[in-house]
């Protein structure tokens, strides 16, 4: 059987964007009858989020997200990254096997430095922590410590795939064996990406998300934030040009989604479109958010549920760890 593995990291309150992009395709992945293994990339988000009790907070509430949403840890392995020592070790033996020239062209830590250049920084690597450089690797890790076969991931994480890829690939060829298992990038051919309030990407890093557990009247006020022209209510509008149907149709049935467009084209105003969103939004999260806020009520249960996971995970990392170990020459 196919196993399918992917990671979410807690650096912000999860969004519509992860919902749609992320948290829907992979637990259809699972019902479908792959083995899924699907984590908290604890230590991934400690590159940015350095302080204690926010990285805590956010780690359950991605953990309680997954959850509402339908996920069922008998099915599915579901842990903390950071649960998982055998990751770390695995982590160090792929660095060595890793070109340095590779981690200089991962786009995030490229990303940082040509901001640094633009900025006029005079050292380009100002303000950027080993973390983000070696990202990539543990990444890498993350995936080859379980033998994966697929990753489900949005395509600004298909380099990541690659440099796994590459590493498992370098690993093999020095050992002269097949150590490691070469993952597969699964990108869905229908995840589009979800606009923000401000018509960008929505994402955590340009604050213009939707969070999917605000509550009823946060909610309201964030959806009357969404940037729309200043047509008047009877002109006739575009959908597709249109961020707060763009937005309507990632959430609600299509047949609701042909209904509003056909009601923007001959004319309505944004204040009912809005409105509109507002329905299918707590239509579509409202029965989660009840799952969501007694999950987030009882902090301890969700830790015991991610450690029982990282408990069944472990032994899966500890034989691949113990064949690398072998492989390279410190088996004991
Ligand atoms: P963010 O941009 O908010 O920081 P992440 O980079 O942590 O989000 O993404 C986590 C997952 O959610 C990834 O698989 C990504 O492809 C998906 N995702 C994030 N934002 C969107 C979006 N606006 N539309 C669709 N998918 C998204
Ligand atoms: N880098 C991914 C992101 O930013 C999160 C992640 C960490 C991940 N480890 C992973 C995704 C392993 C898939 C597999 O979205």
């Amino acid at each position: 059987m196919k196993r399918v593995l992917t990671g979410i990291k807690p650096t912000g309150s999860p969004h519509v964007g992860n919902l749609l992009g992320a948290i829907r395709p992979a637990l259809r992945l699972a019902d479908e009858g792959l083995e899924a293994m699907y984590f908290i990339a604890d230590y991934h988000a400690l590159t940015s989020v350095q302080d204690a009790a926010r990285l805590a907070h956010l780690t359950r509430e991605v953990a309680a997200t997954w959850l509402a949403m339908g996920l069922d840890p008998e099915r599915v392995l579901f842990y903390r990254q950071s649960d998982i020592p055998e990751i770390f070790e695995l982590a160090w033996v792929l660095a060595c096997f890793t070109s340095k020239g590779w981690m200089n062209k991962a786009h995030a830590y490229k990303a940082a430095v040509d901001a640094n250049r633009e900025r006029g920084e005079e050292d380009v690597d100002a303000g950027i922590n080993m973390g983000v450089y070696e990202y990539p690797i543990l990444m890498a890790a993350d995936i080859l410590a379980f033998d994966i076969d697929l990753v489900p991931v949005g395509k600004d994480q298909v380099q990541h795939l690659e440099i796994a890829r590459d590493i498992a690939q370098r690993v093999n060829h020095v050992c002269g064996a097949e150590v490691l298992r070469l993952p597969a990038a699964k990108l869905d051919d229908n995840a589009a990406i979800v606009p923000g309030l401000d018509g960008r990407k929505m994402s955590k890093s340009y604050d213009n998300t939707i969070p999917l557990f605000a509550p009823a009247k946060q909610l309201r006020k964030i959806v009357s934030r969404i940037v729309t022209d200043s047509a008047p209510p009877e002109a006739p509008k575009d959908p597709d040009a249109s961020t707060v149907f763009q937005i309507y149709r990632a959430i609600a049935p299509a047949d609701a989604a042909a209904a509003l467009a056909a009601k923007l084209r001959a004319g309505i105003g944004w204040g009912d479109a809005k409105t509109a969103l507002y329905d299918q939004l707590e239509a579509a999260l409202g029965p989660a958010r009840v799952k969501y806020d007694v999950l987030m009520a009882a902090p301890e249960q969700l830790d015991a549920l991610l450690a029982a996971g990282a408990a069944r995970a472990r032994p899966i990392a500890r034989r691949v760890l113990d064949r690398v170990r072998h492989a390279i020459g410190v088996a004991s």
